[in-house]
């Protein structure tokens, strides 16, 4: 009987279906959901050598690479490959106006000349697991939201404490579905991660922000890293005797080509999606939370620019800056006509009617879900408008620096009282320095009294800060005038006499803080975000809405597999190369070559700079055995589904070697951080190939190729 009811279940299970390509799906999961699938489409391995506790598997060689990306291992040797763009502060850090290596590049000749980091990580997942049971367990249906944060958040600790002990993993346990599930995350984490090796921004980032999120591309977007270990092969900090780590394992590297609908999957730490919004939250997306933030990028991306061409001092220093703030700009605009095209708003609004009338139709499910989405729509109407206040404050936060060293002065020493004050003040006195290294403080000045007025023109006058009442009543709404008051009244402003300030520093010194024109403008900013932050248990509501939600819609729709969302967790998503039509009447190829290179090549422009040596590798086709029938390839495009956090990520064929490295996605496909479409989204890599010629050829560094298990 138990036997046929588990084939049966098998059966559904396997019934269920998966929407073409679309989908970030959980490791240990794939044997029972995805193989099948997996295997029809031309995977040639099995889940354990994917995933396994028992063996030394392809997810040993995947790295978190510092906050935010994906990196992999290429080497026994601890070498890494992640992208330009993911290591970039780390080549801004080590770049001068004598060692510009932005623009130069910068390649270790032997391991002796590998550029430390400092505060740069990486992480290796140890294991995985669904705890779902443990953390959920003494809750019920009937038990309090309240209750139930307070036994999750018991769990949760509960279980972190017993699974660190005695080792020194870090343990990370995170909500899927809307806390409908949980899984818990152990990592080990290494701490001297040197720089071996970065192309000049005319390769790695070549087409700068113009191709940004673009197709057809161009970009060399790869840099190379070097993990240190100590003696016995375990993390370490920086020490000079440390040696490069001996992983489990790192990855074959195939040089035999990418031809269209191969299969192709991703292996990497998306960060987020939202698939399951409703309309409402789409809505806010759409309508409310882009255009502001695509206006206030904007005013941002305009002044840095503008001074980042007067100097090249200004533009190493606001390099990275520049380039987060562009990436969101562009990716949001594309969000947003993406969502248009798909007509988002109106599928979901659709998904939602069926869903009450499936709920109505039950008296039980009528108890449950009847009314959530009548709740959805209330908490969204509350929320939306605070939401904005926030995200004009955090913008502001970000992109000014002086508003920005103020709130970490006063959260460290006054919100909080410093347990150690010397500590305290030393670590404060890094900060002010890293800060002030890349800010010039004209520009400064510039964006802080731009975005200000941005503030008090688009927020509603109730979520004014009083101080930006004040300064307008006494500056006669001059914004200039009251920020040149400011940057030359406080001691903020300028980063000696701060320095001196917090040297000095005792507890009388509040005084003097208290009566400083930025430290009043920043602590009313401040005071106002903890008010909007205390309005927003709505937002809370809606979170707790979405659980129900979700368990509403897999309860509805039985025979579809639902992946959970991403949250920077370990994930595999599978598809194939591919080209697309963004248009009517136009094909885009699957891939570019570096013809199209030299086709860009424009020496008034600093983004299509095509670097000389590059130019007479291309005249003498000197493409060593990384070429196609005498052709370069450069990227390539597929649909595999990927989002922010898989850029460095390995693109793998069937046999799960390395192919390509992920760092972008197609304007016409971003929209797929909430709805994915088939047709239209796809993921950009380059082409390993083209990697290795550029190492190899390039840069010289052929003892690097010599690393590597390359198969031809
Ligand atoms: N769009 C890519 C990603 O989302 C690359 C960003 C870095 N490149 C740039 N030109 N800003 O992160
Ligand atoms: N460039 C992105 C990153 O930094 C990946 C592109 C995407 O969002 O898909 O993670």
């Amino acid at each position: 009987m138990i036997k046929i009811l588990f084939v049966l279940i098998l059966f559904i299970l396997s019934a269920k279906i998966i929407i073409a390509d679309e989908g970030m799906w959980i490791p240990i999961l794939l044997e029972k959901y995805n193989y099948e699938d997996m295997k029809k489409k031309g995977f040639k391995l099995t889940p354990e050598d994917i995933y396994s506790i028992n063996k030394a598997c392809l997810k040993d060689a995947i790295v978190i690479f510092g906050k935010g990306c994906t990196g992999e291992l290429i080497s026994d040797k601890g070498l890494i490959i992640t992208n330009h763009h993911c290591g970039y502060s780390q080549i801004q850090a080590h770049s001068t106006i004598d060692h510009d290596y932005l623009t130069d590049g910068f390649w270790a000749m032997s391991q002796t000349e590998e550029l430390t980091n400092p505060a740069l990580t990486v992480q290796f997942l140890v294991r995985m697991e669904d705890v779902t049971a443990k953390i959920l367990k003494d809750i019920s249906d009937t038990t309090s939201e309240a209750n139930r944060q307070k036994i999750i958040k018991k769990h949760i600790s509960e279980l972190t404490k017993m699974t660190t002990e005695g080792n020194h993993y870090n343990v990370s346990i995170k909500p899927f579905y809307y806390g409908n599930e949980y899984y818990m995350f152990i990592y080990e984490e290494f701490k001297d991660i040197r720089l071996v090796g970065a192309p000049p921004s005319g390769i790695g980032k070549f087409g700068g922000d113009t191709d940004n999120w673009m197709w057809p591309r161009h970009t060399g977007d790869f840099s190379l890293f070097r993990i240190y270990a100590n003696r016995k092969n375990e993390p370490a900090d920086y020490a000079p005797e440390n040696v490069p780590y001996k992983p489990k394992k790192s990855l074959q590297i195939s040089i035999k080509g990418v031809k269209k609908d191969d299969f192709t999957f991703v292996f990497g730490y998306p960060g987020r999606t939202a698939e399951y919004l409703t309309s409402f939250g789409v809505e806010q997306i759409y309508q409310v939370k882009n255009p502001h933030l695509i206006l206030i990028r904007k005013k941002i991306l305009d002044i840095m620019g503008e001074d980042m061409k007067t100097s090249n001092q200004i533009r190493i220093q606001y390099a990275f800056k520049y380039a987060s703030f562009a990436n969101g700009w562009k990716k949001w605009m594309g969000e947003n006509k993406g969502l248009q095209k798909l007509n988002a708003i109106e599928k979901k609004k659709a998904l939602e009617a069926q869903f009450q009338t499936w709920a109505d139709a039950n008296e039980d499910r009528k108890k449950k879900y009847g009314s959530l989405l009548q709740q959805f729509e209330k908490c969204y109407k509350e929320v939306v408008p605070i939401n904005l206040v926030t995200d004009y404050l955090n913008e502001i936060t970000s992109s000014v620096d002086l508003i920005e060293v103020v709130r970490q002065i006063y959260l460290d020493l006054i919100y909080t009282q410093p347990t150690d004050l010397q500590k305290t003040i030393t670590s404060l006195k890094t900060f002010v320095k890293k800060t002030y290294k890349d800010v010039n403080i004209n520009t400064d000045k510039k964006l802080f009294s731009s975005l200000m007025k941005m503030y008090c023109e688009n927020i509603d006058s109730a979520f004014k800060p009083q101080i930006f009442s004040n300064a307008e009543r006494k500056f006669d709404g001059n914004y200039n005038k009251y920020t040149d008051y400011i940057y030359s009244e406080s001691i903020f402003a300028n980063e000696e006499k701060l320095l001196k300030f917090l040297d000095n520093y005792k507890s009388s010194s509040q005084k003097k803080l208290q009566k400083d024109p930025a430290f009043i403008h920043v602590k009313d900013m401040i005071d106002m975000s903890i008010k909007v932050g205390k309005k927003v248990s709505a937002n809370v509501q809606i979170e707790n809405l979405y659980r129900l939600w979700i368990a509403g819609l897999r309860e509805m729709q039985t025979d579809k597999l639902f992946y959970p969302d991403a949250n920077f967790t370990l994930r595999v998503t599978y598809g194939k190369v591919d080209n697309y039509e963004p248009a009517d009447g136009v094909t885009y190829n699957y891939f570019t070559t570096l013809d199209g290179i030299i086709a860009k090549d424009d020496s008034l422009i600093y983004d299509y700079r095509v670097p000389k040596k590059l130019k007479e590798l291309y005249k003498q086709k000197d493409f060593g055995k990384y070429a196609e029938n005498g052709v370069m390839k450069v990227a390539f495009t597929a649909s595999n589904h990927t989002t922010g956090g898989n850029s460095g990520s390995p693109v793998l064929n069937a046999e799960g070697q390395l192919i390509g490295v992920n760092f972008d996605r197609n304007w016409e496909g971003t929209m797929s951080d909430i709805m994915y479409d088939p047709s239209q989204c796809r993921n950009i890599a380059i082409d390993i190939r083209y990697a290795l010629f550029i190492i190899d050829k390039f840069a010289g560094a052929g003892h690097l190729i010599k690393e590597m298990n390359i198969v031809e």
